[in-house]
């Protein structure tokens, strides 16, 4: 939905992406009914048997207000209209799209610890089913509610917010850390053996430390757990800047992805592409591996003054 390829794209340019992709070595492919209206799921879907790969392929459910006295039952008909547009009889992850908060917050949509452990139970029917074989969530909301759940166990996966401008997810933030602190959620999972993923590892597209936005990106990006505009992380992102100019890495978007694979507890680190060209960059940074220790130091030093 962010970089918009696999929703505003061109079919050809599209499937050559998940061709090259897959020839590259990424094997998990992230999807929800939400991107696009669904056409997220009708693109990959039909990419992937075009191509007849085998990959991991996860998305989501996000319920809605009416769904929400009736959970037990909306998650497996969202599962099956995902199914349909995916074109598949079942999905290897399966993720609660709704953030997570202490009291149910309309506004949000959001859900209690209470009612994830009722998605949960519905989740393990529907892998009784053999309809998804793992299950998680998406780890947004309130910090207190995100490590009620996480602590309780019974999850598989979270994808979680990670990347330089906000990284209190994976390390300790001075007090009076300007953004969301989720107080090493990461850590927390990955003690537990459960499977992380980064999300906004470029915080939306603003770690390139520009405000230009690729044609078929999503045009406002609100920023999740940063600053309280594109604008403003965009300039907080040059703070990384010596990064490029010392030669650690060639441009900032290579360094915040090398940022992002550098942490022990991430098992994948998802990027954002609208391009045939950004995907290629985001390989090549990962093939660079994480960021040497020298050069993590120093960024933790500049962190130490985010106020
Ligand atoms: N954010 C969430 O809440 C969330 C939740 C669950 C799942 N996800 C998944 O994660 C995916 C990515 O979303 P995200 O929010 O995490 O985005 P992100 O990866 O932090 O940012 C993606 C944006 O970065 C820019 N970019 C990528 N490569 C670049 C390059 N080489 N040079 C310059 N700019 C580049 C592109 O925007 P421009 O070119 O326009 O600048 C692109 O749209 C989503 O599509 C979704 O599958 C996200």
């Amino acid at each position: 939905m962010v970089g918009g390829l696999l929703t505003r794209g061109e079919y050809p340019v599209m499937r050559r992406a998940v061709s090259r992709a897959i020839e590259a070595g990424i094997n998990y492919f992230d999807t929800a009914p939400l991107y696009g209206d669904g056409q997220s799921e009708v693109n990959l879907g039909a990419i992937l048997r075009e191509l007849r790969a085998d990959v991991v392929v996860g998305t989501k459910v996000r319920l809605a207000p009416s769904d929400l006295d009736r959970i037990p039952a909306a998650i497996p008909a969202s599962l099956e209209a995902s199914l349909r547009r995916l074109g598949r009889d079942s999905v290897d992850l399966y993720q609660l799209h709704n953030p997570i908060t202490a009291r149910r917050r309309p506004d949000q949509v959001s859900l209690t610890p209470d009612d994830v452990s009722v998605v949960l139970r519905a989740f393990e029917a529907l892998q009784r089913q053999g309809k998804i074989r793992f299950w998680g969530i998406t780890a947004l909301g309130e910090t207190d509610a995100l490590h009620q759940v996480v602590s309780a166990g019974g999850l598989h996966t979270i994808q979680t917010v990670y990347n330089l401008l906000n990284p209190s997810g994976g390390r300790l933030v001075e007090p009076g850390f300007p953004y969301q602190d989720y107080r090493r959620l990461i850590d927390l999972a990955a003690a537990q053996r459960i499977g992380v993923i980064a999300i906004r590892v470029l915080a939306g597209g603003a770690l390139s430390g520009t405000t230009d936005r690729h044609p078929i990106a999503m045009r406002g990006v609100a920023p999740i757990s940063t600053g309280r505009d594109y604008a403003e992380d965009a300039a907080r992102a040059r703070q990384f800047d010596f990064l490029v100019t010392e030669r650690v890495a060639e441009s900032l978007v290579e360094a915040a992805i090398r940022f992002a694979i550098s942490h022990p507890g991430i098992s994948t680190a998802m990027v954002g592409t609208s391009s045939l060209e950004q995907l290629d960059h985001a390989v090549t940074a990962a093939n660079r591996g994480p960021l040497p220790a020298e050069a993590l130091g120093r960024v933790h030093t500049a962190l130490s003054r985010t106020t």
